[in-house]
């Protein structure tokens, strides 16, 4: 945009972000890391010698296989493993007694640079920094405090994970919907949002939160064509990218002999407008609570003063675990790498399978449809909900959100999943994820609420827990379209 300096991007600031003084003792802290040998006389930090932990040994698959998930889950007991000790002594990635310490914001740097090197590795930025979070959704509501202001507008995809854009609204910020098809935000849709923009209704948006990869709940994933033009869209309208990107090592191209992954927006950012988060959730374990985020310095330093005034840093015991995975008495990347990879195909599997049942149990009924989804963990399952004998069209449904909505999808769908759930089943229905649009904005001749007629179904389970999940809503549907 005219007039403004685009690798400034301090105009981006909350007003919450400018005010906040910074927490003095972690400069102290700072200071301390370049001078390892000074007397402590400073902290009231508990001495090493009082905890009441000597080591911890983490017992992990081992990677010689070339497919190492597929022969872990295959002989879960007897299969082989790896461990991993962190004590007091030099030779642990992260000593314990400096793992079970404080850190400062950005967490312990043995594990910021495990975490820094993986970025390196997958998205080579030009010139960004790494800080440790407690997981993506840590990570971005830190994000939505950095950069929104009461009144602001963000953008998000139409159907989006609300848990996230909820956490935006009692801060005053409103969203705006994006338009999506089965490949994900429609780029054009994005761009007349803001070429239409009125600023007398008030300021431009000027974040984008976007899920590029197995998007939750659509399951679906940005190709890299989209990406660019998300990404001009975002430097031509001056946009800071929240890039959320926790499927990211579960991507299943349609040939299965490639092996590349789509590049990221962190991987096309020369703006240092990009905020990408990374999660162990869904490649290790959720309950590390463990994520990294990679930004610009600058929003780095304010990034670090919330973390440092609230959260403090990721737990000890999820830093030592990464620290030790990554380092060559561990996995090391190259072992991280042979393990994400074999992930991918076991989920692979999973999405392969899922689909199959589906198509044998349901598929032939005319009464639903699912694409494949080329990553994450979810099927975004078409309900043709317009043939049960009770769907009205042209009728206005009432007051308030569902003032726009002209036909009953959304009751229809609820009253659908109230027969899954008594029928045993919990499949999400896709009024949990629709964003209402705004009227001024979208004046789109079939508003959101006449179009939640999706299901969001995952394969993350094993096959006994799909196979008898798809048992249920295949009856259920016959059922419940043949009263
Ligand atoms: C799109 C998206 N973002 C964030 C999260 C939360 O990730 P984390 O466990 O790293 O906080 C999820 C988890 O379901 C998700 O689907």
């Amino acid at each position: 945009m005219s007039g403004t300096n685009p690798f400034d991007l301090s105009r981006h600031l909350s007003s919450e972000a400018k005010a906040r003084v910074a927490n003095p003792m972690k400069a102290i802290w700072k200071l301390i890391q370049q001078q390892p040998n000074v007397v402590m006389l400073a902290n009231g930090d508990p001495h090493f010698s009082l905890y009441p932990i000597r080591k911890v040994d983490f017992e992990v698959a081992s990677i010689e296989n070339q497919d190492p998930v597929k022969s872990w889950t295959a002989s879960r007991l007897s299969a082989r493993t790896l461990l991993l000790t962190s004590s007091s002594s030099n030779r642990s990635a992260l000593p314990l007694n400096l793992g079970l310490q404080y850190a400062n914001g950005a967490g312990r740097p043995e594990a910021q640079r495990a975490a820094a090197a993986l970025t390196q590795f997958y998205h080579a930025p030009p010139d960004h920094i790494t800080t440790l979070t407690l997981g993506n959704f840590d990570g971005i509501t830190k994000c939505l405090r950095l950069l929104g202001e009461p009144g602001d507008k963000f953008l998000a995809d139409e159907f989006a994970f609300r848990a996230v854009t909820n956490a935006g609204v009692p801060q005053g910020i409103e969203w705006i919907s994006v338009k999506m098809d089965g490949c994900g935000m429609i780029p054009e849709s994005l761009e007349e949002i803001l070429v239409r923009w009125d600023e007398g209704r008030g300021k431009r948006p000027h974040v984008l939160y976007v899920v590029p990869c197995g998007q939750n709940p659509t399951g679906s994933t940005l190709s890299l064509e989209r990406r660019r033009k998300i990404y001009e869209i975002a430097q031509l309208y001056d946009l800071v990218i929240i890039e959320d990107d926790p499927y990211y090592f579960l991507q299943y191209p349609s040939d299965p002999n490639d092996s590349s992954l789509v590049p990221s927006f962190l991987s096309l950012d020369t703006d240092g407008r990009v905020i990408r988060l990374d999660s162990l959730s869904k490649i290790l374990a959720p309950g590390l609570r463990l994520g990294w985020l990679t930004s610009s310095a600058a929003f780095h330093e304010h990034l670090i003063a919330l973390t440092d005034s609230s959260t403090q840093h990721p737990h000890g015991f999820g830093q030592v675990f990464l620290a030790e995975l990554l380092s060559e008495h561990g996995w090391g990347l190259a072992g991280f790498d042979r393990w994400v990879s074999s992930l991918r195909e076991e989920y692979r599997r999973r999405r392969d399978f899922f689909l199959e049942e589906f198509e044998r149990r349901i598929g032939g009924s005319g009464l639903v449809n699912a694409r494949a989804p080329e990553a994450g963990m979810f099927v975004w399952i078409r309900v043709n909900i317009e043939k049960h004998p009770r769907y009205q069209n042209g009728i206005n449904a009432g007051d308030g959100a569902a003032a726009r909505a002209r036909t009953n999808v959304a009751q229809l769908m609820q009253e659908l999943f109230m027969c899954c759930l008594d029928s045993g089943l919990v499949i999400v229905p896709a009024s949990v994820f629709a964003l209402s649009g705004d009227s001024v904005w979208d004046d789109s001749a079939v508003p959101i609420e006449d179009r939640v007629y999706f299901l969001r179904a995952t394969f993350a389970g094993t096959e006994e827990i799909m196979r008898k999940g798809l048992e249920i809503l295949a009856n259920v549907l016959q059922t419940f379209f043949a009263e």
